[in-house]
């Protein structure tokens, strides 16, 4: 048997440590080893890779120091909330990376059949479309530019005729490859126009719908390229990625109800949003050491964060909360929102950093038809995942999106800051129930006193 026999065997290898790698990353007490198991399928893929061809190894030894340096680095110097810049940053490279692989194959042979000028072609589009897109996502998210949507006349117009470029302009370079070399350059350069044109008018906000999907095209794009050099398990890693960051999309606009066609031309969040009902009532405080008397009491508490508690930073002071209830003798559980906070998985994250145990963690879709029987609802820095205006007031721009159903609750705690919305910039009747009792402050703070209050009795 031939060394490409041995070869394709460890390919198949590394492709069943990528699938189990993913199915492990999906729970959060089994994503160390998930990423563990796939970065020893990248390392069989890398080392198979590297024995198949007759390479000289000087130049490769020195990339893979520089890269594994550089990674390294990167890894402990970033910090979990700086996670979906690092993640736009690593798929622009992903894209980058195809689109050099296909440019250099086309100087290695540029005339070649139909199906390679094709995979060369969609490699440097969707490549150079992920590269300079993944950097403006990058730079929304951590100021460089401008995080609002960038609007302006004419904008769908200009989108629409740089694509009919590209696609009259891989026609051409299709037909022709050989003698097409300006073609090609102009392909390059309107792809990374387009990735510039395309992230622009998206909101800071909806950047993590963008940086999956953009995620989802550094997949398309290695896959393409994989079929330019005819490797098999660069096409096979790149439909996994492309895959995966395509459901991670749908998951998102799902649990927010909006299409994705509305989250990438919209421009979200550039305006605000009114519903036309009222909210009517008045929204009743309570001091944390009247709030700390009834916590006393309850048997059963679900807390509920969102983004403010990131931004508070309170994830260790709740961990402490949940454990003074539980020497009480409550049953604490915390619900989960898909997208509470700013990333996928960000209070999940949060929460794992703070040492909360993995059990305690429910889905909305578990944790929701239990509500009824929940003494007290502790919701913390979280606003439209709790809004019941997503489930009965048919105008509100956030009706439809599945909410954690705080109100069922016999009590409802919100620590916030004020009575200011949240991301959609709707009003929150939730605010105003006769079981709900606001306790207003930084959310860290609040915690800490609750906390106080339990370790002064
Ligand atoms: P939001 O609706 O954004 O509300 C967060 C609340 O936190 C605000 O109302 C704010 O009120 C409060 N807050 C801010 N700083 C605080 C602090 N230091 N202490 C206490 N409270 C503080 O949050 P959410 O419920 O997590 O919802 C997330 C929103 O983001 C959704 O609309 C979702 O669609 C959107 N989104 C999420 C994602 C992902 S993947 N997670 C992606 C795109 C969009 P005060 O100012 O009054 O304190």
């Amino acid at each position: 048997m031939d060394l490409n026999f041995w070869i394709n065997i460890v390919y198949i290898i590394a492709a069943t440590l990528f699938i189990f790698g993913l199915k492990m990353m999906s729970k959060p007490d089994s994503a160390r080893q998930g990423n563990l198991i796939s970065a020893i399928g990248m390392a069989l893929a890398i080392g198979a890779t590297l024995l198949s061809k007759g390479l000289t190894f000087e130049w490769i030894i020195a990339g893979g120091i520089v890269g594994t340096v550089l990674g390294i680095i990167f890894a402990y110097a970033v910090t979990m909330t700086q996670m979906p810049e690092m993640v736009a940053l690593l798929n622009g490279f992903g894209g980058l990376a195809s689109l050099l692989v296909a440019w250099s194959a086309y100087h290695f042979k540029p005339e070649t059949d139909l199906f390679t000028t094709v995979a060369t072609f969609l490699s440097v589009l969707i490549g150079g479309v992920t590269f300079t897109g993944s950097v403006v996502a990058w730079g929304k998210l951590n100021g460089v530019f401008p995080s609002k949507s960038i609007l302006f006349q004419g904008q769908k117009l200009l989108n629409s005729g740089i694509l009919l470029l590209l696609i009259v302009g891989g026609y051409f370079y299709c037909i022709h490859p050989a003698v097409n070399y300006p073609v090609f350059l102009g392909i390059i350069i309107l792809s990374l126009l387009l990735g510039v044109t395309s992230v622009i008018p998206i909101g800071g906000a909806d950047m993590p719908v963008v940086i999956s999907l953009l995620n989802s095209y550094s997949g398309l794009a290695a896959c393409a390229s994989g079929f330019v050099i005819l490797n098999n398990i660069l096409i096979v890693a790149g439909t996994l990625v492309g895959a995966s960051g395509v459901i991670l999309t749908q998951i998102m606009c799902k649990a927010m109800n909006r299409s994705l066609a509305n989250v990438l031309f919209s421009g979200f969040g550039s305006v605000q949003k009114k519903s036309k009902s009222e909210v009517k009532g008045e929204a009743k405080a309570i001091s944390p050491e009247d709030a700390y008397l009834i916590l006393e009491a309850a048997r059963s508490v679900v807390i509920t964060p969102g983004y403010g508690l990131a931004v508070a930073q309170a994830q260790h002071a709740v961990r402490e909360l949940g454990e003074q209830l539980e020497k009480n003798g409550a049953e604490v559980r915390y619900a989960i929102h898909p997208v509470a906070g700013r990333m996928p998985g960000h209070m999940n994250v949060l929460l794992a950093e703070a040492n909360v145990p993995y059990d305690q963690l429910f889905e909305m879709d578990s944790i929701n038809p239990t509500m009824n029987s929940v003494d007290v609802c502790i919701v913390i820095g979280a606003n439209d995942t709790v809004n019941p205006a997503a489930l009965n007031d048919k105008t509100s721009p956030i009706y439809g999106m599945p909410i954690i159903e705080t109100f069922k609750a016999k009590t409802v705690f919100v620590i916030k800051r004020s009575m200011a919305s949240g991301f959609a910039g709707v009003e929150n009747e939730l605010f105003y129930y006769e079981n709900t009792r606001m306790i207003f402050g930084d959310a860290k703070d609040v915690v800490q006193k609750l906390v106080a209050e339990f370790k002064a009795k």
